[in-house]
């Protein structure tokens, strides 16, 4: 496949500030919800915290000539609230702020374009304190500390993302509980599902005020959701599923109001009080990219209430289920293959997931802003890793994203989850995700195969053929 990709399109990789650069008490960092969260026994795999992590505070020069020699035109990361604001209000903690300040002047002067993200999931301990995203004070700390960082790096960061997945931090931190803060209230969710897509729109704003030249975008982690039959009632558990999952989201930002059959879904658990007059026109802004997320599907049936439901979660992620007012939906198993997260590959997925946001919002150009996999790693004795499994799982969904592209889709760019391995929220260091091997405790980079192939696609902007020997990975994961 060549041709498909312009030259304009941008190759990239990402990556988040509590996976990467650990150092959590220097400098004047404040405490997260993921610090509480990881050091609370029982909560993450082996009790693993981001405490150190990838150590990335420390080796950031290494990592930038590293996604320098990858000959990538952007890197993804995101900013850490409470290393720029510790506590989450009054004045911006110089040292925090100089961090990002230098990463992003070295960007530049590689030629990378930096994207940055102000929210991936480290919300400052206090605001979670006084209640969190199902508070609406949260939205209005979070205007003020894009505010700072914002003011700070301005048009020098390319493209502003003001949250990561707002998905995972509301329904699995207020629903499921499976991530920080760990709670399980239903009405809290939707809540923060409200305030977190106005903090959206109020940072928004302020990047529109503060760094006109930049580009505005979010990330959401749309679900491609598959009904499980052409039944009315399969087909309603899947409309139900994408009004929580897909529509929850895009509905205030994109058509700038909440979708009515979600508010009607969800009486019996709140009644949507906390949205007020003006708030949804608020949250909708115009975006200059948005930003998909993409890893698997989601299978659906309406489930009746008495058999053995099949998966309760629909993620593999937790045994509380994170949809909330969906107690009829059932979540059963779905086709492999899978990766070492349980997760099931399927790259038309992908494909349609782009067709979806092209039909649905033709004039709005796109990004894959995360694609990727873990795999069970293996280093050879000359400290190699052949992850042909890796490769394939990339190789698969770019061309998703092409086809996608071919079929009239506008898509800017595609960064891979993850430049290295880091570490894995409630899974800890034990899922890899990254083209580059990350060695623990050493902190040791090494380039495993699938970066040596995306350098190869990066420099040729086509993905590479495979060569006879089929060095490039054609396995199957089973
Ligand atoms: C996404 C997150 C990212 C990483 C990948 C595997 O949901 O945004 O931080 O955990 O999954």
């Amino acid at each position: 496949m060549t041709g498909i990709f312009p030259e304009s399109f941008v190759w990239g990789s990402a990556t988040a500030a509590y996976q990467i650069e650990g150092a959590a008490q220097e400098d004047g960092r404040g405490r997260s919800i993921w610090d509480t969260f990881s050091h609370t026994p029982g909560l993450v795999l082996n009790g693993d915290t981001g405490d150190v992590a990838a150590d990335h505070y420390h080796r950031w020069p290494e990592d930038v000539a590293l996604i320098s020699e990858l000959g990538l035109g952007g890197y993804r990361f995101s900013i850490s609230w409470p290393r720029v604001q510790p506590g989450g209000s009054g004045a911006a903690n110089q040292a925090g702020t100089d961090f990002y300040s230098r990463l992003v002047d070295e960007l530049l002067e590689r030629g990378v374009a930096p994207v940055a993200t102000l929210y991936h999931w480290d919300l400052p301990q206090e605001l979670e304190d006084a209640g969190g995203w199902p508070v609406r004070e949260t939205a209005l700390r979070f205007e003020e500390y894009a505010r700072l960082i914002v003011g700070a790096l301005g048009d020098r960061v390319q493209t502003w993302t003001t949250l990561n997945e707002p998905w995972c931090s509301a329904y699995l931190g207020y629903a499921s509980g499976v991530h920080a803060p760990g709670r399980t209230e239903p009405a809290a969710a939707l809540a923060a599902v409200h305030h977190l897509n106005l903090a959206h729109g109020l940072a928004g704003r302020v990047i529109g005020e503060l760094a006109p030249q930049a580009k505005l975008s979010v990330s959401l982690n749309l679900h491609v959701i598959r009904p499980f039959s052409d039944s009315a009632a399969d087909l309603d558990a899947a409309r139900r599923i994408d009004a929580l999952a897909n529509r929850a989201f895009l509905g205030p930002m994109m058509d700038g109001a909440y979708p009515a059959d979600l508010v009607a879904d969800t009486t019996a658990v709140t009644d949507w009080g906390f949205v007020r007059d003006g708030d949804e026109s608020l949250i909708r802004v115009p975006l200059d990219v948005l930003g998909v997320n993409y890893y698997s599907t989601t299978l659906v049936r309406a489930w009746d209430g008495m058999s053995a439901r099949s998966d309760a979660d629909g993620h593999g992620r937790s045994a509380s289920s994170p949809w909330v007012g969906a107690a009829g939906v059932d979540f059963p198993p779905q086709p492999g293959p899978y990766t070492a997260m349980g997760w099931n590959i399927d790259p038309a997925g992908m494909t349609e997931l782009l067709l979806r946001l092209h039909h649905e919002y033709p004039a709005q150009p796109l990004m894959i802003t995360e694609n990727g996999a873990a795999f069970e790693d293996v280093v050879e004795a000359d400290g190699a890793v052949h992850d042909d499994l890796r490769i394939d799982y990339l190789r698969r969904h770019i061309e998703a994203v092409g086809a996608a592209m071919t079929a009239g889709a506008d898509v800017r760019g595609y960064f891979v989850w993850s430049l290295m391995d880091n570490f894995e929220w409630a899974y800890g260091y034990h899922r890899r995700f990254g083209i580059i091997r990350v060695d623990y405790p050493s902190g040791n980079r090494t380039w495993k195969d699938s970066a040596h192939w995306y350098r190869k696609l990066v420099a040729g902007n086509a993905i590479p053929v495979p060569s006879a020997e089929g060095e490039e990975g054609v396995r199957t994961p089973s």
